[in-house]
């Protein structure tokens, strides 16, 4: 058996549909050519040996037999608790392959690198689940399947962040440009030729969970008027669906415009978010919306080809750094 794996799963960025996917409806999401990296060696002594250096985990070090166990630190958890998880997996499913390989003497180092920060809301800890997933079943020789990797990985991020509908475990996993219902109910790859996305960074770190609370706690109040909003939404996924795979940018641009509308509404649009959004419509974009909970993170511009330069001049001016990451990447494969 090899003794080590390294494995790379991509970030990903909402194109529609955020939050309203964590209630049951669809979204469109991308991976973008920006990777995380795992490399999982097995070794010879019970320990668990964990460096991350993108999530100032150095040194981490813990008994394999303690995995999951007392308090771990926040950049350690989606990986560890991967870990725990696929073995209870696969301890299930085919005892044979883990104790036998993991015997009471062996154990596992886990190095982690990121070609992103974690602070641009690409999925960072998706990804890491995801790569970790990957590595260990291709390590232990338990064939998974894309759907068993994502269901593994999405239980994962359940487990330590309790909410969110799994998109950003899809797009890891699947990479391209999908179309996603919650929790994986449906993950189809999309026709997807190009997207001439612009990428504004707005320099603040979003917290999911939080916005994710923040709508929720709107949904409570006012719970008609915010279920009217993620119809509507929906609606406007099933067209830009169409409109994306046929590259009718004009309606992609129109329905990205209503989408921030209703996130504006949702209360997760901010001051600079929108500053930059309509720095980039009024210097031509077709449309432009905030990608992802909102609060911070990025936004996305869909732009004509003349006029991306103006487009990321305006997003610049209105505070926002220019991110330079294609779309439609490939999903986790084995590296070496
Ligand atoms: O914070 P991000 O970029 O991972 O996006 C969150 C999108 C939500 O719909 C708010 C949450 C989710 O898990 O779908």
């Amino acid at each position: 058996m090899n003794k080590t794996i390294t494995v790379s799963a991509p970030g990903k960025l909402m194109l529609f549909g955020e939050h309203a996917v964590v209630y049951n409806h669809p979204c469109l999401v991308t991976a973008v050519d920006q990777r995380m990296r795992a490399t999982v060696e097995l070794l010879d002594t019970p320990e668990f040996l964990l460096e991350a250096v993108d999530v100032q985990v150095t040194g981490y070090k813990k008994p394999i037999s303690e995995l999951g166990k007392g308090e771990i630190p926040k950049g350690a958890q989606f990986v560890e608790i991967t870990v725990k998880n696929v073995f209870a997996y696969s301890n299930k499913k085919r005892p044979d392959l883990v104790s036998g390989s993991l015997s009471k003497n062996s154990g596992l180092k886990i190095t982690t690198t990121s070609e992103f920060s974690s602070q641009f809301g690409f999925g960072s800890s998706s990804a890491s689940t995801v790569c970790t997933v990957k590595a260990l079943s291709e390590l232990f020789n338990f064939k998974l399947s894309q759907k068993e990797i994502f269901d593994l990985a999405f239980k994962t991020v359940l487990d330590i962040q309790g909410k969110g509908s799994g998109f950003d475990v899809a797009a890891a996993v699947y990479g391209g440009t999908l179309y996603f219902v919650t929790a994986g109910k449906v993950i189809e790859p999309l026709n997807v030729v190009s997207l001439p996305l612009i990428i504004g960074y707005s320099g603040i770190k979003a917290d999911t969970v939080t916005l994710i609370t923040v709508v929720k706690n709107t949904a409570d109040k006012y719970p008609e008027i915010i279920e009217g909003i993620y119809n509507n939404i929906e609606k406007l996924v099933e067209l830009a669906k169409a409109a994306v795979t046929k590259q009718d940018w004009q309606t992609v641009g129109e329905l990205m415009n209503i989408n921030e509308g209703y996130l504006d509404a949702l209360g997760v649009s901010t001051k600079k978010l929108a500053d930059m959004i309509y720095s980039a419509k009024d210097a031509g974009a077709y449309g432009a919306k905030l990608s992802g909970a909102g609060g911070g993170d990025c936004i996305i511009a869909l732009a004509p080809d003349e006029k991306r330069k103006a487009i990321a001049e305006a997003i610049t001016q209105a505070g926002g750094e220019i991110l330079s990451v294609g779309t439609n990447a490939e999903g986790v494969r084995i590296e070496s």
